[in-house]
């Protein structure tokens, strides 16, 4: 029997995920830094949660491809609280903001089609494109006094394949939210290159500060954007598997029209979470709230415990729930990882985001805060005693 290429991976566990399987195993601390599941990081959910989910009405089978209209018009409530109009006909609903990647990945590429995303970013994207045989291409970010797009690199990446840039806002994990300047430079790109925009907005409530973010969801002049998101991050809810896609632009209708074929190949979507989502998106107050005073105050104690260390540098964050890191580059990102796991605190070394060099860590600031002070303090006593010494970088034996 021959399996597809496509799902020719190396499945071999990394040297980092068995050493934290052997750590965990042996009931030895591990001060989590990697945390991305807020279910599992001690936020008080509403008791009441799960109620709307026993509705009586779910018990009626209505197979609606782009997801009921009252589930779709709740997505719009969204919006408009951010003061954009969304129409429900320009929205489809799937089952996690990965499907709405793999619905607009079928809509917009063939095999071997292009899709240009920002690096560092989130690094399942290249595992959704290999799955719909699309190309992933990488576009570097650069980071000067915080993170930004380099237009001619944008520019340069595309090709005749390209069917859509991503961008996701804020990013993961630079937290850096796209500029009005950058938004204006893609869209050209889009419009010369006749190719979509896609968005992913699902960390657009996270902004540091008091600050209130731009959605891309009402669409950008003269270009097709699809904005994403889902409740897995806005409601703090991933295990209720709950996302979307809005679809703006000249040619929304023929690809809603085209999406709600995709979507009913497969009608993911379970009635029960549907009737839910209204109250779920309109409770999202209480658990964001939690969540940003959170990842505000690991901010604060990171910078507090940073501060006399020269040799580590956090970079400018905006929002999101990752803070990176700018360490001496004398070894392996995954060598560090792997002493400061024996040090116990489990960090992502800056490769897993895309990071080609050396020299950068990533850290969750989501985690329970005194588990992350303990994570902090380990990694700032670890670069303590790895101080670069400029006097001796090589000694050679004589
Ligand atoms: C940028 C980004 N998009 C999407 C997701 C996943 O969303 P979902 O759970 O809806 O698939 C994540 C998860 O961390 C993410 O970081």
């Amino acid at each position: 029997m021959k399996f597809s290429r496509r799902t020719d991976w190396n499945t071999e566990e990394s040297a980092l995920a068995k050493a934290h399987r052997e750590r965990v195993r042996a009931r030895l601390p591990v001060a989590d830094l990697t945390a991305s599941n807020p279910t599992r990081c001690g936020f008080a959910y509403d008791a009441q949660l799960l109620e709307p989910l026993t509705n009586q009405s779910a018990l009626d089978y209505d197979p609606q491809p782009l997801g009921l209209l009252r589930s779709r018009e709740a997505v719009c409530a969204y919006y408009a609280d951010h003061g954009f109009a969304v129409s429900p006909d320009r929205v489809v609903l799937t089952t996690s903001t990965s499907e709405a990647y793999s619905f607009l990945f079928k809509l917009l590429c063939d095999p071997g089609g292009e899709i240009l995303v920002p690096q560092p970013g989130y690094p399942l994207f290249d595992f959704l494109a290999v799955l719909d045989d699309v190309r992933i291409k990488g576009a570097p970010l650069v980071y000067d006094h915080g993170w930004q797009i380099d237009p001619e690199s944008f520019g340069r990446a595309i090709s005749d394949e390209t069917r859509a840039i991503v961008l996701v806002h804020p990013n993961n994990p630079t937290g850096h939210f796209t500029k009005r300047w950058e938004a204006e430079e893609l869209a050209k790109l889009c419009r010369e290159r006749e190719i979509a925009l896609i968005v992913d907005e699902v960390f657009l409530d996270y902004a540091f500060g008091a600050e209130r973010a731009t959605s891309f969801a009402a669409g950008l002049e003269g270009v097709d954007v699809y904005a994403v998101s889902g409740l897995s991050k806005i409601a703090g809810l991933p295990q209720m598997k709950a996302a979307w896609i809005v679809a703006s632009g000249s040619h929304a209708a023929d690809a809603m029209a085209r999406l709600e074929v995709i979507a009913d190949t497969f009608l993911s979507m379970n009635a029960p979470v549907q009737g839910a989502m209204s109250a779920w998106l309109e409770g999202r107050g209480k658990i964001q709230k939690q969540i940003k005073e959170r990842v505000e105050a690991n901010l604060a104690e990171l910078d507090r415990q940073l501060a006399d260390l020269s040799i580590v540098r956090r970079l400018e964050v905006e929002g999101g729930w990752y803070a990176v890191l700018r360490i001496p580059a004398l070894q392996p990102d995954e060598t560090t990882a792997l002493e400061l796991l024996e040090r116990g605190v489990w960090v992502h070394p800056g490769y897993f985001f895309g990071m080609e060099e050396k020299g950068w860590l990533v850290v969750s600031l989501l985690g329970p805060v005194e588990q992350f002070r303990t994570g902090v303090k380990a990694i700032v006593d670890y670069f303590r005693t790895h101080q670069p010494d400029n006097n001796c970088l090589v000694s050679i034996e004589p």
